[in-house]
């Protein structure tokens, strides 16, 4: 069986997590492999209906996915995390539980994720009608030593996700690409 792996994307609210989360499993299934997308709000909606946005629930939520993730892993899934998880100390605990794990920072600045703002969540909680937004009443922790920073204000989607299999393939988690020259 094939080493199963987890890419886990940190990073603010609309800093590009879900975009390249998408994109990357694309280019992981064109290779061949058996992919699982792990992602923000559809995960929260099933695995965690019960819990909030305070750092205690962010921080049970985190432990959650890590665990599925950890199952997946184990059974040669390579699965792609899209999560805010803000604080440095849920990605060790998941890195410790998984094993296989590469932490990718989605980095952008605040300003231009308040211009992106898809959701609609940096609009509101400028107004106070939502008071926990990471990045702007919540905390982030930067990830001191991720092993891929994309950086989503500079570098395209194409860039960025070719820069994570690039690192995927350099740990040996993929083979790296036959160029077809037929
Ligand atoms: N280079 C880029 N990489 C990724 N996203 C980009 C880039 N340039 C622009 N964008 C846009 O930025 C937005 C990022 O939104 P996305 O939903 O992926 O963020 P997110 O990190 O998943 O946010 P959330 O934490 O709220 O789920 C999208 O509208 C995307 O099209
Ligand atoms: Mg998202």
């Amino acid at each position: 069986m094939r080493n199963g792996f987890a890419v886990w994307l940190t990073g603010l609210p609309a800093s590009g997590k879900t975009t390249i989360a998408l994109a990357l499993e694309k280019a992981l299934r064109e290779r061949g492999l058996n992919v699982e997308v792990l992602d923000g709000d559809e995960v929260r909606k099933n695995l965690s209906p019960d819990l909030g946005f305070t750092i205690e629930d962010r921080e049970i939520h985190a432990k959650r996915v890590a665990y599925v993730t950890k199952l997946l892993v184990r059974n040669g899934v390579a699965v792609v995390v899209g999560l805010i998880s803000p604080m440095r100390n849920f990605r060790e605990y998941a890195r410790n539980q998984i094993g296989n794990f590469v932490e990718v920072w989605v980095k952008c600045p605040l300003e231009e994720c308040i211009k992106r703002d898809p959701k609609g969540l940096y609009k509101k909680a400028l107004k106070g009608e939502i008071t926990d937004l990471t990045g702007i009443q919540d905390p982030y922790e930067e990830p001191l030593n991720p092993e891929v920073t994309v950086d989503t204000y500079r570098d395209s989607i194409e860039e960025n996700v070719n820069k994570i299999l690039k690192k995927l393939e350099d740990l040996e988690y993929i083979p790296p690409k036959i160029e077809d020259t037929s």
